[in-house]
Formats: structure tokens, C-alpha cells, sequence
């Protein structure tokens, strides 16, 4: 903040042209900025948004699916369209790792953006703002644009910095922090789940008395558990699919919070938001409450979580096919 103040005050005193140009770049979007394609490819926004409602009216899941996509790529690495990158010579997709395997989806509606947007403007938008823009349930907000993408992918960034399920709320808040997110960005983004699906692989833990830890996670709600055993059982149906919001699955609400309040949130993570610390606890209490407050902060933190680490200027380059690198092998 103090940097941009100082930024601005001497820029004052320089030609409008390169004030237009330091306010273009503003700094608080770490290089990004809205109108980034405005002149190379004005139709860039339209032209994502067409394809992603298509692909929406065609399966309404695919909404969370790519607000999902976007946040893998995100917490790998930065938003570099690491995770759209599939296996070659020399690179092990980070789409075979833990969280993503039988998991992430939505890369053929990306390949068809890709493939519009080449027609249109060659070689200008970047996989990695294809995802940016792409991630766009819910409330609006102007999505700060200018990534490019990256020459490589990172199984072990997968793996270790995605947080699981099963992660216990120090972890999950650790794997934000290291990232620049705060706990408020914890608890609004993880109000994404108030779309989408999981497997019963993702929550099973919770279901059932496991030798070891005593006895089935005792903050569900009894007939809310009993309804999910019936669909997960013990062994078998791992992939079968359960609403992240049991109440309106299909629709950017904030019933995930308030389910939470009424133990039927689904995956652990969710559940621990409200016992596990006082200060999210009161974040889960006040979106549940206050639906405009909650669209506020998930805007603001999906604009924090879309400026991790980008790389721009001449960093990286901008694929022309986003499953591999332009001089593959
Ligand atoms: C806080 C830590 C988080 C954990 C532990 C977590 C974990 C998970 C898990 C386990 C699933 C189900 C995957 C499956 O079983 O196939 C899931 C789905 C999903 N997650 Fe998260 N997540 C977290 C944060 C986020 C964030 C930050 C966003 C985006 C803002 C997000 C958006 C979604 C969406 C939209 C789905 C549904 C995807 C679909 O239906 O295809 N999650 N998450
Ligand atoms: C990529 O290749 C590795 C082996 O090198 C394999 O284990 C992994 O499953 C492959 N990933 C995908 C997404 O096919
Ligand atoms: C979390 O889940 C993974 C995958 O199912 C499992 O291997 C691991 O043991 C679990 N961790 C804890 C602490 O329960
Ligand atoms: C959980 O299982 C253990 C033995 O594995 C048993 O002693 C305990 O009573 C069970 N608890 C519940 C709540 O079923």
C-alpha cells in the first residue's frame, strides 16, 4: 500500500501517458489488470463467457468444475495453466496427483475456448486467463487479466500445497498463508463448495468408526450421516457423487454456510471452519447470515487468489494448445 501511495505521488509529476500506463499496471493486482486485452483481443471476455454458458446449459456442473479448475492452478505454482498441461517427454501432468486424479474435469470446455479465442486473436490470450475468466459463478467481479503460461507442471506442488480433505484446519489455514491468502479468504473461498459435487472418497472418513480414532465424526448431523452411509458405504462406491450443498447444489448461495451451522457440511474441511477456530467460526456465522456480505469477500478473494505468483511480461509464453507446451515433445 505505503509502495503504490509513493508510486503514485511521484508519478503525479510525470507525463499523462506514463500515469495511464503505472495505473494500467497497478501494482495491487501484482502486474494484472482488467482491460489487458482490450486492444489485442476485445472479443476475449465475450468469447470465454459464450462457451462457458454453452457448456453450463449442457451440464450444469461444469460451473464448479471450472471454478475448481482454476483454483488447482492457482495453489500450484501460481495461475500459470500449470494444471491444463497433459503428460510428455518432459512433464508429469499434475493431473495425475492426489487431489486431481478421477477428480479435476473440465479441460475439453478449456480446449474449446482455446481453440475459439486462437481464431480470433493468434497467440494473445493465455490459458492460464482462460481459467481466470472461466471461474465465474457467483457474484461479479472484473478479473484482472495479463497471465501467461507456464514451461512446466509440478506433480509434487499438486500434491503438497493442494489442501486435502482430511487436513486439519492449522494445515489448510498454512497452505493459504503461504500463498499470500488470509483466513478470510479460507472461509469465502471455501464457499466455492456451495457448488459442485464430491465423491464419497472424500468424505468417507467421516462416516464410519475407523479402528484408530475411536468413533465416526460425531458433528454430522445423525440423519444427514445416515443419508450419506447409504450412498458411500464402507468399501466400494468411491466415486460415487454427493452435493457439496445438500440444499441447492446448482446454485451460488450461501447454504454451504448454513449447513455448516446445521452439521451437513460435507467434507471435513468444511465442518472444522466452524469448530475448529473462533475466528472462522465467526465467518461461517456472518456468510450464513448475510448472503451480500459473503458475495463481497468471494469476490475479493477469488481476485487475491487469481494474483498468486502470475508470470507476466516475457515470463513463460502464451500456449497455443493449453494441454502442452508451444515446442512440445
Ligand atoms: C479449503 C480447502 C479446500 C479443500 C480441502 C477442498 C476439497 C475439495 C474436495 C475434496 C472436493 C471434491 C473432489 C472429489 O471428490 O472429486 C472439492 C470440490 C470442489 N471444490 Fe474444493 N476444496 C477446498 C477449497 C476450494 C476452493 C478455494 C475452491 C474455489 C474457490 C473450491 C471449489 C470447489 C468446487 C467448485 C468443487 C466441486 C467441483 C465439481 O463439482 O467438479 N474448493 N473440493
Ligand atoms: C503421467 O505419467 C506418469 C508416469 O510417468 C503416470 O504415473 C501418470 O498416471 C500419468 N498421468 C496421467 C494424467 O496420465
Ligand atoms: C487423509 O486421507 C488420505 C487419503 O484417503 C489418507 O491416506 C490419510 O491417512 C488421511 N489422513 C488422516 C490424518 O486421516
Ligand atoms: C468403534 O470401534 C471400536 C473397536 O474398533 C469399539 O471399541 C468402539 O466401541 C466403537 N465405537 C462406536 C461408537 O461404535
Amino acid at each position: 500500500m505505503a509502495t503504490s501511495m509513493v508510486c503514485l505521488a511521484v508519478l503525479c509529476l510525470m507525463s499523462p501517458l506514463l500515469l495511464a500506463g503505472a495505473v494500467l499496471g497497478n501494482p495491487g493486482y501484482g502486474g494484472l489488470f482488467p482491460h489487458f486485452y482490450d486492444h489485442s483481443c476485445p472479443k476475449a471476455k465475450e468469447i470465454v463467457h459464450s462457451i462457458v454458458a454453452q457448456a453450463v446449459a449442457r451440464e450444469t456442473r461444469m460451473a464448479a468444475s471450472l471454478v475448481r479448475l482454476h483454483f488447482h492452478d492457482c495453489f500450484v505454482k501460481g495461475c500459470d495453466a500449470s494444471v491444463l498441461l497433459d503428460n510428455s517427454t518432459n512433464i508429469v501432468s499434475e493431473k495425475g496427483s492426489n487431489p486431481n486424479k478421477n477428480s479435476i474435469r473440465g479441460f475439453e470446455v478449456v480446449d474449446e475456448i482455446k481453440v475459439a479465442l486462437e481464431t480470433a486473436c493468434p497467440g494473445t490470450v493465455s490459458c492460464a486467463d482462460i481459467l481466470a475468466l472461466a471461474a465465474r459463478d457467483g457474484p461479479y467481479w472484473e478479473v484482472p487479466l495479463g497471465r501467461r503460461d507456464s514451461l512446466g507442471a509440478s506433480i509434487q506442488g499438486s500434491n503438497n500445497d493442494i489442501p486435502a480433505p482430511n487436513n486439519t484446519l492449522p494445515t489448510i489455514i498454512t497452505k493459504f498463508k503461504r500463498l499470500g491468502l488470509n483466513i478470510v479468504d479460507v472461509v469465502a473461498l471455501s464457499g466455492g463448495h456451495t457448488i459442485g459435487l464430491s465423491r464419497c472418497t472424500s468424505f468417507r472418513q467421516r462416516l464410519y468408526n475407523q479402528s484408530g480414532n475411536g468413533m465416526a465424526d460425531n458433528t454430522l448431523d445423525v440423519s444427514y450421516a445416515a443419508q450419506l452411509r447409504q450412498g458411500c458405504p464402507r468399501s466400494g462406491g468411491d466415486d460415487n457423487l454427493f452435493p457439496l450443498d445438500v440444499v441447492t447444489s446448482t446454485k451460488f448461495d450461501n447454504f454451504y454456510f448454513k449447513n455448516i451451522l446445521a452439521g451437513r457440511g460435507l467434507l471435513s474441511s468444511d465442518e472444522v471452519l466452524l469448530t475448529k477456530s473462533a475466528e472462522t467460526a465467526a465467518l461461517v456465522k456472518a456468510y450464513a447470515n448475510d448472503v451480500h456480505l459473503f458475495f463481497q469477500h468471494f469476490a475479493q478473494s477469488m481476485v487475491n487468489m487469481g494474483n498468486i505468483s502470475p508470470l507476466t511480461g516475457s515470463q513463460g509464453e502464451i500456449r497455443k494448445n493449453c494441454r502442452r507446451l508451444n515446442n512440445f515433445q
